[in-house]
């Protein structure tokens, strides 16, 4: 196993009902900024039993924030944070909601022009952030227990990624009755998602870590059980309740303690997304089962373990079990209504890795638990997508 250090400061409120508890778990002093979506909570009662829970606070609001967030919105909600003192920001929907919450966060703290430049582009993260807490509605970006965030920019295109220490929410309260009222689509998105995640930090090489494995294992396996379930009832409390906590887990680092991570799938899905606005499931879908056969031999070992463990596949040669690990991974997607490939989507595969290709030539950038995936091998991967 490699050297790891863990921080996690994220108190979790879990379970039916619990959204009152943000009376609780709110200083009485704090000026809040509550921030939401396009809407999802006035239609399913979560703005209502917010609003009561903080009834007696000193709370603006600040709605809007749009699916994958744009910098464009959430500079506006950072002008409300300095104008009007606001010391504490309460995220109440999905990954989006959080994310441009967690940027507010950091940007109210930067006093120069251009927070996205800043934060995103050079890195310049401010040495503080506003405390911020969240009210989770989707499962699927684990946001609730990490210290991540995704911003896209419309000008420019982008979609990039941030980490600071200063943007663990505080507390995430976690009521899994709230996602009865998903869209199908937005619930396959976030299966995919948490399969994605659990698969980046663990399908790289081997460095003899079997309890994170079995974590991971157990996340692939519980997605696959229970996807089913929520597709066939959305008031399966059980298993919206089992979901929901796999998706946390998925990203909250406790199964990359000490082992190899490959994010790769998720940069070249971020750029999808940014050229053709596509959901981030949708890009990781399309992508993963394309970047893992590129992969295949680096990745032999778990991929085997995976067609093993969770796939239960019986094929003693790892090679073999590999692509039969990658083909099951493509047909569990395929069978909960997710489609795999870039034309399902509208989308030339030819033109969109001339894009990326072009995009990642720009930066530089290079990919994979052994730095093999650059522009060239990126272009090719999405041109077999
Ligand atoms: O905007 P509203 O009206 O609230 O509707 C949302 C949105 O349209 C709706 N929704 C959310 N909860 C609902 C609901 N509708 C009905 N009932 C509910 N309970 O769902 C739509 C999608 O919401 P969004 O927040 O965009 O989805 P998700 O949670 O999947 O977040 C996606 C974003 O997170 C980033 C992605 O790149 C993307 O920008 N990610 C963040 C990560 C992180 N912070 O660690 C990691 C991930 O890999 C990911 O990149
Ligand atoms: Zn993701």
């Amino acid at each position: 196993m490699q050297n790891f250090e863990f921080y996690g400061p994220t108190r979790v409120v879990f379970g039916k009902d619990t959204i009152k508890e943000l009376s609780r778990l709110i200083p009485k002093d704090r000026k809040i900024l509550m921030t939401y979506g396009g809407g999802s909570i006035k239609k399913n009662g979560v703005y209502d039993q917010v609003k009561k829970a903080l009834e007696g606070f000193d709370v603006l609001e600040f709605g809007g924030i749009e699916p994958n967030p744009k910098y464009e919105t959430l500079a506006k909600a950072v002008e409300i944070v300095k104008k009007e003192g606001v010391n504490f920001l309460l995220a109440v929907g999905g990954g989006s909601v959080l994310d441009g919450t967690k940027f507010i966060a950091l940007a109210s703290k930067y006093d120069g022009d251009d927070a996205y430049d800043a934060i995103l582009v050079r890195g310049e993260l401010p040495n503080s952030a506003v405390e911020l807490a969240d009210v989770i509605t989707l499962p699927a970006t684990g946001s609730e227990m990490n210290n991540g965030g995704v911003i896209s920019r419309l000008a420019t295109k982008e979609k990039l990624a941030f980490h600071s220490p200063y943007v663990f929410p505080k507390f995430s309260i976690i009521d899994p009755s709230v996602t009865f009222s998903l869209p199908v689509k937005q619930t396959i998105n976030g299966i995919v998602d948490t399969f994605v995640h659990t698969m980046e930090f663990n399908c790289t090489y081997d460095v003899n870590s079997p309890l994170q494995d079995i974590w991971a294992m157990g996340i692939l396996r519980t997605l696959i059980s229970e996807a089913p379930k929520v597709l066939a009832n959305p008031s399966d409390y059980g298993a919206r309740a089992n979901l929901f906590w796999c998706a946390t887990c998925g990203l909250n680092y406790w199964i990359s303690c000490g082992v190899p991570q490959d994010w790769s799938t998720h940069m070249i899905g971020h750029e999808l997304t940014a050229f053709y606005g596509i959901d981030h499931g949708q890009s990781l879908a399309i992508v993963q089962p394309r970047l893992l056969r590129n992969q295949k031999v680096a990745k032999a070992f778990k991929l085997a373990k995976i067609a093993r463990e969770v796939f239960k596949v019986n094929e003693s040669v790892d090679l073999k079990a590999a692509d039969i690990a990658i083909d099951k991974i493509e047909e569990f997607y395929n069978s909960i209504g997710m489609k795999t490939k870039l034309a399902d989507y509208g989308i030339n595969s030819l033109e969109a890795a001339e894009k990326i290709r072009a995009r990642f030539s720009e930066r530089n950038t290079v990919l994979g638990e052994n730095g093999t995936i650059n522009a060239d091998v990126a272009y090719e991967i999405v041109k077999a997508c």
